[in-house]
């Protein structure tokens, strides 16, 4: 296998069919008259929280991506776009949502509340870490083949350079969340939320993962 690291999104449709192999995103939102506006609509939303991307390129083919961000260090051409693409995000969504292209508003407004509400409880978790891995996948055929580890590697690299201490991300049980035992990350936190997969009975689903900068080369 012949892979490459790009620091550009490069054919989107192949990183939002290799989103849609990796996560059942759409069963969130049943009556979405195209199951793959669910996928552009989480892909769109991680980057723009996102100054880092990364895309993995397997034998000329993109097949994933690692986003992040560092708190103390986005660049002004980065802010400045990522504020351009909300405005243009937010107008978007607004529109789907009146069109009722998700289903019915109500619904959908329902599950967002549950995602904000993950989002806010991981957020606590994350906030003391001056570095944040917002998405981070690869196509099921190209895992396994160090693909995943380069590209952790260069963001590493990256908070490195920037003086960041130390990075933090949330995965769930329905993720490959050992690759980050396996790298070296601690498991700082685990939580339940309704919206990810179930889990055995009375256990978690959820957990944060945090890396210490020191400890890695
Ligand atoms: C997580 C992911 C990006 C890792 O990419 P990858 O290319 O498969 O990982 P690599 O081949 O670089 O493996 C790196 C190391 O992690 C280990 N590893 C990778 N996936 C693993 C898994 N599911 N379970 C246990 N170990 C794993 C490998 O054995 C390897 O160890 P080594 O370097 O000591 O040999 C990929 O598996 C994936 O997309 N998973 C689904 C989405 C996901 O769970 N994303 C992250 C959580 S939000």
């Amino acid at each position: 296998m012949d892979i490459n690291i790009y620091r550009r999104v490069r054919d989107r449709k192949a990183l939002l069919v290799a989103l849609k192999e990796t996560w059942a995103l759409h069963a969130y939102f049943p009556d979405a008259k195209r199951p793959m506006l669910v996928y552009e609509l989480f892909f769109d939303m991680a980057l723009l929280a996102s100054c880092w991307v990364d895309v993995a390129v397997v034998d000329g083919q993109p097949v994933g991506l690692l986003a992040g961000v560092l708190k103390h260090h986005q660049p002004v051409a980065c802010r400045l776009y990522n504020f351009l693409a909300s405005i243009a995000f937010y107008t978007k969504f607004a529109f789907i949502l009146l069109t009722h292209q998700l289903g019915k508003p109500r619904f959908v407004l329902h599950q967002l509340r549950e995602v904000y509400s993950l989002e806010a409880m991981c957020k606590l978790h994350k906030d003391p870490h001056d570095a944040q891995i917002e998405l981070f996948y690869l196509h099921p055929k190209a895992r396994g083949h160090g693909a995943g580890r380069a590209l952790m590697k260069n963001f590493v690299a990256y908070a490195k350079t920037h003086r960041a201490r130390s990075i933090a991300l949330w995965t769930d049980i329905s993720c490959s969340y050992t690759f980050y035992d396996n790298y070296g990350f601690s498991r700082d936190a685990s939580f339940f939320s309704p919206i990810l997969a179930e889990p055995e009975k009375g256990q978690d689903n959820g957990f944060v993962y945090t890396l210490k900068i020191e400890d890695k080369e």
